[in-house]
């Protein structure tokens, strides 16, 4: 399936949702399936967190935080099989540093910024050029692209959101220091801080996670990725936003 090169307006396709859900992945086989740009907008605020911390800018330092977020030099590289695009922060390969349960909660930290967030804002928004873009968030169909004619927005149990987030960080090798404790245990502590990182993000005022008016909501608990996909083109489908 690949999306019609044409002069109209690049098709933008929103896919927000709390985290573990499998935004990331659905939303890059989407794009390669589409023939689409993928936009990771999660990158960015965990690479600011990143940022801040190397440079000592504490998290309730909101406008250095927004004046960080403003001179960011980040740049998105080529595809790696396990941890997806590369992420480029100050020419330096970051793309394993970013993807830590500790660097999603400082990115929930500095993303509940006002500031942060109107200064990543105009960044999001260049990833809209043709053919399109598959756009992975959490504000992406309320706030970045309120007119797309996609919007999906995923959802998952926090429990078997924690499995998934469990099986991708090991898969990754991020965990290898606490092989010796039970998956159990290790499952239930990222539970909480999914949990944590969901109330963090739903609750705070700028931008909160939450679905658009008019997307779709998909609960993905008992699903494998392949109904997820062909549910969404099935979508594309149906709006005549793709051709087959
Ligand atoms: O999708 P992710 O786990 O990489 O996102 C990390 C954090 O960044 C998430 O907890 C909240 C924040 N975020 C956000 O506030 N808005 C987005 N569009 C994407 C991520």
């Amino acid at each position: 399936m690949s999306v019609e090169m044409s002069i109209e307006k690049p098709l933008v396709i929103t896919v927000d949702g709390p985290g573990g859900v499998g935004k990331g992945t659905i939303s890059l086989l989407l794009s390669n399936k589409l023939g689409l740009n993928y936009l990771d907008s999660g990158a960015l605020y965990r690479v600011l967190g990143l940022s801040a911390k190397k440079k000592g800018i504490s998290f309730s330092d909101e406008n250095s935080l927004g004046a960080e977020a403003s001179k960011l030099d980040i740049s998105f590289g080529t595809e790696d099989p396990d941890l997806g695009v590369r992420v480029i922060l100050d020419g330096e390969d970051v793309t394993a540093d970013i993807r830590t349960e500790d660097a999603g909660s400082a990115a929930s930290k500095v993303a509940a910024v006002p500031a942060v967030r109107e200064a990543l804002l105009q960044r999001q928004r260049d990833f809209e050029i043709n053919p399109g873009v598959v756009a992975d968030g959490r504000d992406m169909g309320t706030t970045v692209f309120p007119d797309a004619p996609l919007k999906i927005f995923l959802i998952a149990s926090a429990e078997e959101r924690a499995k998934r987030r469990y099986l991708q960080l090991t898969n990754k090798g991020l965990r290898e220091k606490e092989d010796s404790v039970s998956i159990r245990t290790l499952q239930s502590k990222i539970q909480r801080e999914i949990e944590e990182r969901d109330r963090r993000d739903s609750e705070r005022s700028a931008s909160p996670l939450r679905a658009a008016d008019n997307a779709v909501t998909i609960d993905t608990t008992e699903m494998v990725i392949d109904e997820v996909i062909s549910t969404v083109l099935n979508l594309v489908k149906d709006r005549s936003l793709g051709k087959m």
